[in-house]
């Protein structure tokens, strides 16, 4: 070719490569990115989920092959498909087809926001698909604004907040299912073809069964520090729905959106219906990696209080049940105190007139205190918790009514039921859920915190509990004709009410308490500091149950008690070393009548909770490495925290069963400065000599690779000798 020619050809091949370019839209974190592309007029496709791009690639990235979908796919046009999003417009029209108006991106002090407008090529209907990536932490979180500009009212059927196409090819799926006293529980599998849906239809809870967050392998069979994983956590409180459609594509197809069933929405004229964010990472370190990425974004972003120390607490709810009284309540706080705890919380059974709260069968909704138990009041008790240093909580579930109660008695059309029919009750043959539609009982349920809060200012913490589903649909609030918003509507009220507590309250500790693990979600927390990971606090089950939830939820936000043995859920005996060292991987508390403890007992608690002082920061605000999985078949699990820094770690060593030559792994550490050495400090120790290796160094490069042995049991006086066995290492670098 001529040298001219050619010279023109390439001009021509680079102004086409960056007109291409142009509407190809760059959404990056530091380390992570999306590409999509907006062409005006045309649909818009998503074409790159992964590691950033170099310019090269960013501007070759449509050549390379690439998704090239639909990045909000809506119903009616390519029926089908899977649908993100399904409109019946005013005219019965079910079909709907979106393209690009404009695009913006602006920014905010942390992050980039990039908003994609798009319309209904025949009516005036629109969606803007929104993206937020954040500078310092790598997440992308996604949702949209479904906006009708139509004369009359469109139906959404369903609403999804994002979609994301994933390359067919060994890819894994991880997510977390379970039961009350069994949340969390880790599942793996390989994606093969059909339609994988995690859903959720509790209407109050939604993470005592399935969880609505995923993470997908790219690379194989799952591994916890080395290969490609997408992240995606789902940030809502109510019912939801994952799907994963494999199909005669290339691409898995992942949607995550409000759970359409039973809650057709009608968007009336002008109205803008906003869903709620889809949080999306991406890392190449392995599933830890991934956790690490949801674990600081929701520390620094999402997660009340995320930067703030929790307190090491006693709860009262397994040491005393509903017999609650002063004396009682006295001696607990006087215990927790000794132990080095700072916080003491009051579970059920404080409250009620006409109705005492003696037991679960009455009372909800009457919040003042039984004067046969507490004569003196709140008042008193946070003045003994003053005396005795420590901080003072207090348990209420206010989304809930007894059909014994006073409340029920003055307002029966407060209650979620069906027009026509006897509610169908919950907890204790009685408990019932409040419409939490209805403005006046957002009133109320806001006074309930906003009355002990000006009466006890000084109460430091709440434990919020949700002990029933929604199990009756109808809203006696809202009309016969708007039925279908039933659990969108519960949702806004929830969230306007803990809108204006924290307006009101900012400081307040709140515990997401759900009849154990039922609000461990996304949504939730940037109102609440912690969630109770179960009801079960059976060392050996929240071993299994704290690794998976560990997968998106870091340990600050994870309340994980030392109780009593045989254990009140299971039965299980174990070792109280053993019941320290699997609650201090979380946040430390105790749920236990100190009372019944011997000497020896309180005080090897009072030596955990002050070496648990000690590693706290690194615990809360360190970095997780998962090392062998308690679901592996390994009979052992091992984790740690690695400080921000590398400075220190935690390595934590639990044997899960006692086999007579059983040989188990040694475990190589990860996530240490290779370079630095650590000396190495037993926590909690109970043997009679200490291991080989107290107070020596070791290089990580050598604790990386080699890691330390672990002796199988612990070397202590013959009668003490059992079969359980746990360590937990504190690492400092020189
Ligand atoms: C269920 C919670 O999960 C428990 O911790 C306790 O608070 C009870 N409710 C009290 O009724």
């Amino acid at each position: 070719m001529h040298l001219a020619m050619k010279k023109v050809s390439m001009i021509l091949l680079m102004s086409l490569t960056s007109l291409l370019a142009t509407a190809q839209i760059r959404i990056s974190t530091s380390g992570i990115e999306m590409i999509l592309n907006a062409v005006p007029g045309e649909e818009l496709r998503i074409m790159y989920f992964g590691n950033r791009l170099s310019d090269t690639d960013f501007l070759n990235i449509s050549a390379a092959g690439v998704p090239d979908h639909n990045a909000y796919p809506p119903y009616g046009f390519n029926c089908p498909s899977e649908a993100a999003l399904a409109v019946t417009h005013s005219d019965g029209n079910m079909s709907t087809v979106l393209t690009v108006m404009s695009v913006d991106q602006t920014e905010e002090s942390n992050a980039q926001v990039t908003r994609i407008r798009l319309k209904d090529t025949i009516y005036p209907f629109y969606v803007t698909v929104c993206y937020r990536a954040y500078k310092d932490v790598d997440m992308i979180e996604t949702w949209t604004e479904i906006e009708n500009l139509e004369k009359k009212h469109v139906t959404l059927t369903r609403f999804d907040s994002g979609y994301l196409p994933v390359r067919v090819g060994n890819v894994w799926v991880s997510h977390l299912y379970g039961t009350w006293a069994n949340e969390g529980r880790l599942l793996q599998e390989p994606l093969e073809r059909g339609m994988n849906v995690i859903k959720n239809k509790d209407g109050v809870r939604n993470s005592h069964t399935d969880h609505a967050e995923v993470m997908f392998s790219l690379d194989g069979k799952p591994q916890e520090n080395a290969g490609r994983v997408i992240g995606a956590a789902f940030c809502y409180s109510g019912n939801y729905e994952l799907r994963i459609d494999t199909r005669d594509t290339d691409y898995h197809q992942f949607f995550a959106g409000i759970n359409p069933d039973n809650s057709a929405y009608i968007l009336e004229s002008k109205e803008v219906f906003k869903t709620p964010e889809l949080a999306l990472t991406y890392s190449d370190e392995g599933l830890s990696g991934a956790s690490r990425n949801f674990h600081r974004w929701g520390r620094k972003y999402k997660l009340a209080h995320g930067d703030k120390m929790r307190k090491i607490l006693l709860n009262s709810w397994e040491g005393v049940y509903f017999n609650i009284n002063e004396p009682g309540m006295d001696q607990m706080m006087a215990d927790i105190s000794y132990m080095g705890g700072e916080l003491f919380v009051m579970d059920d059974g404080w409250f009620g007139g006409k109705y005492p709260r003696l037991t679960d069968n009455c009372a909800l909704g009457d919040w003042k205190v039984d004067k046969n138990k507490l004569p003196d009041g709140i008042s008193w008790l946070v003045d003994r918790a003053d005396s005795h240093g420590i901080s003072f909580g207090i348990w209420i579930e206010p989304e809930m009514t007894n059909t014994v109660s006073e409340l029920y008695e003055k307002h029966p059309d407060w209650v979620i039921k069906a027009p026509g029919r006897d509610a169908l009750t919950g907890r204790g043959g009685t408990q019932l859920v409040l419409d939490m539609a209805n403005p006046e009982v957002q009133d109320y349920v806001f006074s309930i915190v906003d009355d002990l809060m000006t009466e006890n200012p000084e109460i430091d913490y709440i434990k919020w509990d949700a002990n029933m589903s929604i199990i009756n649909h109808g809203s006696q609030y809202l009309p016969s004709d708007r039925q279908s918003h039933m659990y969108i509507e519960y949702h806004r009220g929830f969230a306007s009410v803990c809108d204006r507590i924290r307006e009101k309250y900012p400081d307040l500790t709140i515990q997401a308490c759900a009849s154990g693990g039922g609000r461990a979600n996304w949504g939730i927390l940037p109102w609440f500091d912690e969630f109770w990971i179960s009801d079960n606090t059976d060392a050996l089950q929240r071993i299994h149950m704290q690794w998976g939830t560990s997968y998106f939820f870091p340990a600050i936000a994870m309340a994980s008690h030392i109780s009593a043995v045989p254990n009140h859920t299971v039965f299980r005996t174990t070792s109280l070393k053993y019941r320290i060292d699997v609650a201090m991987s979380g946040r430390l508390g105790m749920e236990i009548q100190p009372r019944n403890m011997t000497e020896d007992e309180r005080e090897l608690c009072r030596r955990a909770i002050s070496e648990y002082k000690e590693i706290r920061p690194v615990v809360q605000f360190g970095d997780i490495y998962r090392l062998v999985s308690p679901y592996d078949g390994h009979n052992m699990a091992s984790m740690m925290y690695v400080s921000e820094e590398k400075s220190e770690a935690v390595f934590y060593w639990w044997k899960l069963e006692t086999f007579y030559d059983d040989h188990l792994p040694r475990v190589k550490m990860a996530g240490l400065d290779p370079e630095r050495h650590y000396r190495i400090r037993e926590l909690n120790r109970i043997d009679n000599k200490p291991l080989p290796y107290e107070g020596l160094s070791f290089s990580g490069r050598f604790l990386m690779e080699n890691g330390l042995e672990i002796p199988l049991k612990h070397m202590v006086d013959y009668h003490k000798q059992d079969d359980w066995s746990s360590r937990i290492l504190y690492l400092v670098a020189d």
